[in-house]
């Protein structure tokens, strides 16, 4: 149904000039959710900014239900994207405007009659879960609040397509995961198809049924979450996946030393992928090497038929055993760190 063909973009300052999109082409079928997943500066905005010629690609094509964006005059385009629906990381509502106000805002602009505006905006008010806020201004609502009026204005025209620009980046971890469950909602419910960036695996993995992978202006892959997942050779993928160190608990922490001390033990933070199982692992430790262990933290999940994530464990065998046993990790492509010793 959308058809992202070739795109690049350039953009020109002064005597510099940056190439933030790089022959871009990724299709999203109607009812999807696809997330493009990328680091800062990957290129995200703008990509998502040229699917409703926000940003005006200098090559590619976007087509739409068969028509090419890139072809529409400024009315053309206009009309067009009544039936696009944007939401952003910072929400931008109107001050001035109560809740009600803001999400009738679209519909105002489109002339719509009073009684048909509020018609409508106490039907998203419910989508939303926002009936109480009516009259109350942006102000004085929590970020999540914000979010689900936007998402209200959002769909005030009945967009088949919604946009979303690192919606849930300002919301703390349980308000992100209740925005995500209402963007499901919504994809569900009204069939709408849903294309959101995001710099989270986690956003990711919870909705998003396809995902695209875009660094440095280049689309690095593309397919459903388990074929993402399981393309384990891209280091880009690799590094969304096992993003973030493991915090080492308090009472080790307070001990750890940077360099091996007799009595000292070390903390040893292994990748699980499918290279090696959390069973395999300790089978290396403690029947291969017969290391005792404590199992310190594990944040692994399955995903895509194989299991991912981390595990931080601490071997507790003679100084040379624990060696060893790293060292056959090494030797095996195990990826491991070793945190300190304590
Ligand atoms: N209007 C512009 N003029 C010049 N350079 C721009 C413009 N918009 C974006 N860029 C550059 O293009 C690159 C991609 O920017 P973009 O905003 O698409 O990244 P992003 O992936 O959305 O990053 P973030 O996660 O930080 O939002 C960046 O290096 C940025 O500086
Ligand atoms: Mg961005």
């Amino acid at each position: 149904m959308i058809e992202i063909k070739n795109i690049s973009k350039t953009f020109h300052q002064k005597k510099q000039s940056f190439k933030a999109l790089d022959d871009v082409s990724l299709n999203i079928e109607k009812g999807d959710i696809v997330g493009i997943i990328g680091f800062s500066g990957a290129g995200k905005s703008t990509l998502i900014r040229t699917v409703n010629l926000l940003e005006k690609p200098d090559h590619g094509e976007i087509i739409i239900n068969g028509k090419d964006f890139t072809k529409l005059n400024s009315k053309q385009l206009a009309n067009e994207r009544k039936k696009i629906g944007m939401i952003f990381q910072h929400f931008n509502l109107l001050s001035s405007r109560t809740v009600f106000e803001n999400i009738a805002l679209p519909l105002e602009l489109d002339h719509v009659n009073k009684t048909e505006i509020s018609r409508k905006v106490s039907e998203l008010l419910k989508i939303v879960g926002l009936e109480e806020k009516a009259h109350d201004y942006p102000k004085s609502l929590s970020g999540g609040q914000k979010q689900r009026v936007a998402i209200a204005r959002a769909l005030a025209n009945d967009p088949y397509l919604l946009l979303c620009d690192e919606a849930t980046s300002a919301l703390d971890p349980a308000t992100t995961q209740s925005i995500l469950q209402l963007l499901r909602d919504i994809n569900q419910r009204l069939g709408i198809t849903i294309l959101l960036i995001t710099h989270e695996m986690e956003v990711i993995k919870t909705v998003c049924n396809h995902v695209a992978v875009i660094d440095k202006g280049k689309l690095l892959a593309k397919g459903t979450l388990g074929e993402i997942i399981s393309n384990k050779e891209n280091p880009i993928i690799k590094q969304f996946l096992n993003a973030g160190v493991m915090t080492i608990p308090q009472e080790l922490n307070k001990k750890l030393q940077k360099e091996p001390q007799d009595g000292l033990f070390p903390l040893v933070e292994v990748e699980i992928n499918d290279k090696v199982s959390v069973e395999e692992l300790l089978s290396i430790v403690y029947d291969q090497y017969k290391i005792p262990y404590q199992l310190l933290k594990a944040d692994v999940e399955y995903l895509g038929n194989a299991n991912f994530g981390k595990i931080l464990l601490q071997l507790k065998g003679k100084d040379e055993e624990n060696q060893k046993a790293i060292y056959h990790f090494n030797q095996n492509k195990i990826q491991n760190t070793v945190r300190g010793y304590a």
